[in-house]
């Protein structure tokens, strides 16, 4: 087992993956060879696309939608592509089941028709945009321990910032959303929505816990060339101040040496270590992986195995 795979193995708790880098890099391919790694290691394992991309359909090469599938070729193996419409209606459905409970405190604080407005009015509006409606799956999934791991596969760029530091964004707008709502809870009926902004709050303060412990396993990933170089250390520089700490790096699509004994190929090389010492120098202090360039595209079960082996061992 290399020395990345001892770093993921689900521990004290179960894990969450992470991987950070520029759009094409790698990362999709990464969390799928990660996510069968550990699957076919006997841990149950979710890989968790919140990409619109949906690179994991085209990667296990079958549809999967917004719900947990199993994947009956991989043991241990569930795949969800986060769906933000889906999330919004999630979120709707959970509201309504609430305000339904309200109806036992009928008479005492609120009427039939208060009832039947806050129904008319949470079913018209979607609350919530998009973006943040992923945010709340992946709150979610922070506080589940259904799987002993979860691989998270992201959206290129900010997208992925922008989700692991959501909750600590979050937390201070759901405080103030709640303080709010507190003052005027008993004029309006409104319970039942305090009560979910209290559990997404509590659910954001633990996520932002564990996104900061050891738990937690965030890998850079990056391509020997310097914009995506640059990238993955503006990453680890943004991770800083969340305490989210990067347990590796990976130098994806690395071209094999004895094909590149001359002309174009060697130039390319060179080139390509010009960049991995770069990584060396800055990234020192952490394991360092070197992933090969495969003759073939990573597609299909036994191309993301092979990956898998590469990178984690046997
Ligand atoms: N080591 C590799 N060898 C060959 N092809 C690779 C390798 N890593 C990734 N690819 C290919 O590169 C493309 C981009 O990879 P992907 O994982 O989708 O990147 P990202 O998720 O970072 O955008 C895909 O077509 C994938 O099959
Ligand atoms: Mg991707």
């Amino acid at each position: 087992m290399s020395s990345l795979g001892e770093v993921i193995l689900p521990r004290e708790g179960p894990k969450f993956i992470f991987f950070g880098g520029k759009g094409g890099v790698g990362k999709s391919s990464l969390a799928a060879a990660t996510a069968v790694w550990l699957a076919e290691h006997g841990y149950k394992t979710l890989l968790a696309s919140t990409d619109t991309q949906k690179s994991q359909n085209d990667i296990f090469q079958r549809e999967i939608g917004g719900e947990e599938t199993k994947i009956p070729e991989v043991e241990n193996l569930w795949i969800i592509n986060v769906d933000p419409k889906e999330s919004i209606r999630q979120h709707q459905l959970e509201v309504l089941r609430r305000i339904e409970e309200l109806k036992d405190l009928t008479g005492e604080r609120i009427s039939e028709a208060e009832i039947r407005f806050l129904k008319e009015y949470w079913e018209r509006n979607p609350v919530l945009p998009c973006e943040t409606a992923s945010y709340n799956v992946f709150i979610h999934y922070m506080n589940t321990d259904r799987y002993d791991a979860i691989v998270f596969d992201t959206a290129p760029g900010y997208h992925n910032l922008e989700m692991v530091n959501y909750p600590w964004r979050y937390v201070y707008n759901l405080e103030m959303a709640i303080a709010a709502k507190r003052e005027i809870v008993d004029l309006t009926g409104k319970v039942a929505e305090l009560k979910l902004l209290e559990k997404l709050r509590d659910e954001s303060y633990a996520a932002i816990k564990k996104l900061a412990s050891e738990q937690t396993v965030y890998f850079l990933v990056t391509q020997p060339e310097m914009l995506p170089v640059y990238e993955v250390r503006r990453i680890q520089d943004s991770l800083k101040p969340y305490g989210i700490r990067v347990k590796g790096v990976f130098i994806n699509s690395v071209l094999p040496k004895e094909y590149c004994k001359e002309g174009f190929f060697l130039k390319r090389r060179l080139l390509q270590e010009k960049y991995i010492n770069l990584v060396k120098k800055e990234f020192g202090d952490l394991p360092i992986v070197e992933v090969p360039l495969l003759e073939t595209e990573v597609v299909g079960l036994e191309n993301v195995r092979r990956l898998s082996t590469l990178i984690y061992g046997r």
